[in-house]
């Protein structure tokens, strides 16, 4: 059984009193991890902060970015291993954001996933279409391809703990779901490749978010369909009350 992960994607947003803040208005009313992981991933100013807040309670940490290298002459750039050794537990790779803004290839990409795993930690690895190329009905073999290019090398044991986020780039902040169908559709069409890359023991342990506009008012419909295993959320996230009513979207 896959347990539900659901994961606050916070951006640039929040500075550190802002973050012990959430956590504290948050820490004492999540879930039991075995029934839904919560996650906060920070900016990386803001790590320290949260894995001090956060120590000893249900709330799960991670970081939005990290680079693939442990340490070196790299200015500027945050270390898998570091993180680590904070404790954190998850980082996102690949987002759209990074992709479009800071041009981050396939090739980095996989190269962070091995680094995560290198350092005991987990990848949240993001892929998704843009609008043009869902208007031209080739969102499966794009994201398909991402996928491939970004698994490369992996072990299927390794793949088991993974985590991918579907994140369609047109739903992201526009306030415009997918439908949960179209949602569907697509983190089915990932497990599957997963299961023809792999195997089909690793595709059932793979678990699949779905992210863009994920709000407390339609996280219940997406998380009742099968391969949809938790959300990532931005805008939503951002706010303890709503942050609460996502992780607990099974009361
Ligand atoms: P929104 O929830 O604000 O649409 O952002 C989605 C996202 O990009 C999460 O990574």
């Amino acid at each position: 059984m896959r347990t539900p992960i659901i994961a606050g994607n916070w951006k640039l947003h929040m500075n550190p009193e802002q973050t012990t803040e959430f956590v504290n208005a948050v820490k004492d009313k999540l879930p039991d991890s075995d029934k839904v992981e919560s996650l906060i991933c920070a900016p990386a100013v803001d790590l320290d902060a949260l894995r001090k807040a956060a120590a000893g309670s249900n709330l799960h940490i991670g970081a939005e970015n990290c680079y693939f290298e442990d340490e070196g002459a790299f200015t500027g750039e945050t270390s898998p291993k570091v993180l680590s050794e904070m404790g954190m537990n998850y980082v996102i790779i690949g987002h759209s954001e990074r992709r479009e803004y800071f041009h981050e290839t396939d090739e980095e990409i996989n190269k962070k996933a091995k680094a995560i795993f290198a350092n005991n930690m987990t990848p949240i690895l993001c892929c998704g279409e843009s609008l043009e190329t869902r208007e031209a009905n080739k969102q499966e073999e794009w994201v398909v391809g991402q996928i491939k290019a970004d698994v490369e090398g992996l072990t299927a044991e390794q793949v088991s703990k993974l985590v991918i986020a579907y994140e369609p780039i047109w739903a992201i902040g526009t306030g415009k779901t997918a439908s949960s169908d179209q949602a569907e559709e697509m983190c089915k069409t990932i497990r599957e490749t997963i299961k023809d890359l792999y195997n089909e023991e690793t595709a059932e342990n793979v678990r699949i978010q779905y992210g863009g506009s994920v709000k407390p008012a339609n996280v219940k419909e997406l998380m009742a369909k099968p391969d949809i295993d938790g959300g990532l959320v931005g805008g939503a996230s951002l706010v303890p009350d709503s942050f609460l009513a996502l992780v607990n979207y099974q009361d």
